[in-house]
């Protein structure tokens, strides 16, 4: 995680370089710092343990600080607890060299012994301290040399942003498996973390691909590979997305903000893949044949994509009457999966950057299966390394706990699922031109339940206090209660379970006991009797319930809860884009009644390019 920024060109570097890491803030925010380059006062370094402000406080938001070249850090500690000390940038024992990185330096111990016994002082816990120290030991008058042998030398996962005192008139970039893109303006140069850091700036930009080292002055960007440093010619990307998409726009926190964009977000993810009455999916050139010869569907990811997954689960293996299996990606890489030449992986990532997914696609590659990625990030790792991408038109998310990502991730599952049915002839002409009906009206129902949002947060208030909450649910809504009992607990802190509503009876409910709120998800309409079942057991022992329904159950379901939330009817495969939404909002608004910081929860970060 953390993010990364350089400028160099003729402005006052270390506003421009605050600003980027606003931006970037999302990624990591325990500890932030700069290095900047003036030839009166040299390489000067500011670091400070805490939130950006912090920082931004000590430089005077950037004034304080002169000079045209630098670069920025904002962090998410992994090696070393966030301190002032352990803040990036990291630098050589001189005060020469001056380096921020994400990702991990996985050989880090056996180098600094090395450096050590070569009479080297270390001051942080850091494992990035041993690449500025690595480089000073390169270092011969070239630095461009100097980083291609520590690039040699180094394992793991980096992005790297250097600044060198002798040769201040350039920025040097590498990567390889965390993401780092390059921004091109006139008269000045970016590298960044992201295109959020730089958009304000320019839109022109190139990302970055494994083993490849840039060098930036303020009038040209010179991309090399590595090792033998042959020149490459990068493909330039113009980005479209309004510097709005990435602010707040009048709303307390981007959360809420990405909350309420969620129809257009859906709108924009569907709208341009239905065609008279079908779905087309761009590039997607898989066939009749190709479907009835794949063995099954294996859905990778991670948080709430992998929430996603397991919702897609139930509508695939019923649309298509083909094994789907979900793995979180962490768990696939060592599971020595049953994927052959056969197998149709479907990769669900907001970022495209999480380095556990991105792993586990490389995983499944290697076995030979098709990989087809679900992503938001345009030209992210994930879905360069796909065989096909889809991507979802969420725009920026910049809020950690996801909302609109994952509602657009849903609308994909819906247009494979309709669209590979077409394909394999497992759904009638009839009911996939209804659900592809239905499916323009999603929008404007998930827009009359953001109007009611009010009837949600007089829930919250009634709840906020509320230590230990559980989610029960069936099929869809039991998917659907794991995704809400992930956004209450990354925002609000309160512990919280989701259990398929058929188990609590083995063991969990033990649990249950006088004013324990259950949250009953009962939408599916097959099940509603079960659920009810369910309901009444959890009351019998004491349980204070809210439960969620269509409004054509609203009724039934009023008899035997404490509370109801009703969503408008739909199509029972298009539910969890409804049910999701009342989930989001009481994770939201009970975060906020308890004072909690919703857009940067702690100890989490939106990006996780660590394993
Ligand atoms: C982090 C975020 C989650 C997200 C997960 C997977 O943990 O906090 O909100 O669901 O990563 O991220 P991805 O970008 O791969 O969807």
């Amino acid at each position: 995680m953390c993010g990364i920024v350089g400028y160099i060109g003729a402005e006052e570097a270390a506003p421009i370089l605050l600003d980027g890491l606003a931006r970037l803030e999302y990624r990591g925010y325990d500890s932030a710092g700069l290095a900047v380059f003036s030839p009166a006062q040299g390489l000067q370094v500011v670091k400070a343990k805490g939130r950006l402000s912090v920082l931004s406080g000590i430089v005077d938001g950037g004034s304080a600080l002169h000079g045209t070249v630098g670069v920025g850090h904002t962090r998410w500690a992994t090696h070393g607890e966030p301190s002032d000390v352990n803040s990036h940038p990291q630098v050589s024992a001189s005060g020469r060299i001056a380096v921020v990185h994400n990702g991990i330096i996985e050989n880090y111990v056996q180098i600094k012994e090395f450096l050590a016994s070569k009479g080297v002082h270390f001051v942080s816990q850091t494992d990035t301290e041993v690449v500025a120290h690595l480089l000073e030991y390169y270092y011969e008058g070239d630095i461009l040399e100097a980083v291609s042998k520590v690039l040699h030398r180094i394992e793991g996962a980096y992005a790297l942003g250097i600044i060198c005192a002798d040769c201040p008139d350039r920025l040097i970039a590498a990567r390889k498996d965390s993401p780092l893109i390059l921004g091109y303006g006139e008269g000045f140069n970016f590298l960044a973390s992201d295109v959020t850091a730089v958009i304000k700036y320019t839109r022109d930009v190139c990302y970055l691909e494994d083993g490849e080292i840039a060098v930036l002055t303020k009038d040209a960007i010179q991309v090399y590979s590595h090792p033998y440093l042959q020149p490459v010619e990068k493909e330039r990307h113009h980005v479209d997305w309004e510097i709005s998409a990435a602010e707040k726009g009048g709303y307390e926190h981007f959360m809420a903000k990405e909350i309420m964009e969620q129809p257009k977000a859906f709108h924009d993810t569907i709208s341009p893949r239905i065609q008279d009455g079908r779905v087309v999916l761009e590039g997607l050139d898989l066939d009749g044949d190709y479907l009835r010869r794949m063995d099954k569907i294996y859905i990778i990811a991670c948080g709430s994509s992998y929430h996603v997954g397991m919702v897609a689960k139930y509508i695939l293996e019923k649309a298509l009457r083909k094994p789907v299996e979900v793995a979180l990606a962490s768990e696939f890489r060592y599971c020595d999966p049953l994927v052959t030449r056969d197998t149709l992986c479907i990769v669900i990532s907001q970022s495209g950057e999480t380095i556990d997914t991105m792993a586990a696609l490389r995983e499944a590659k290697r076995r030979g299966a098709t990989i087809l990625s679900i992503v938001n990030v345009v030209g992210s790792s994930i879905a360069r390394e796909s065989d096909y991408v889809l991507y979802t038109w969420a725009g920026p998310e910049i809020a950690v706990a996801t909302t609109k990502a994952y509602s657009t991730q849903l609308a994909l599952i819906y247009l494979i699922t309709l669209r590979f049915a077409e394909l394999l002839g497992t759904m009638a002409e009839e009911e996939r031109r209804a659900v592809i009906d239905e499916l323009r009206t999603i929008p404007g129902k998930m827009q009359k339940i953001l109007d009611d949002r009010e009837s949600i947060q007089y829930y919250a208030s009634i709840y906020f206090n509320h230590e230990s909450i559980f989610f029960i649910g069936r099929n869809i809504d039991y998917a659907i209660g794991l995704e809400g009992s992930l956004k209450l607990k990354e925002i609000s802190y309160i512990h919280s379970e989701a259990y398929a509503a058929g188990e609590l009876k083995h063991g969990t409910i033990s649990l249950i006991e006088e004013g324990t709120l259950v949250i009953a998800l009962a939408s599916c309409a097959p099940l509603f009797d079960k659920l009810v079942s369910n309901i009444v057991e959890v009351k019998s022992r004491g349980a204070d319930v809210l439960g969620l329904t269509v409004e054509s159950k609203g009724e039934d379901l009023k008899k035997v809860v404490d509370n109801a939330i009703l969503v408008p009817d739909t199509h029972p495969m298009l539910l969890p884009s409804l049910d999701v939404i009342p989930m989001q909002l009481f994770a939201y608004y009970v975060a906020l009644m308890r004072g909690c910081d919703i857009d940067k929860p702690r100890n989490l970060a939106k990006s996780v390019t660590v394993e």
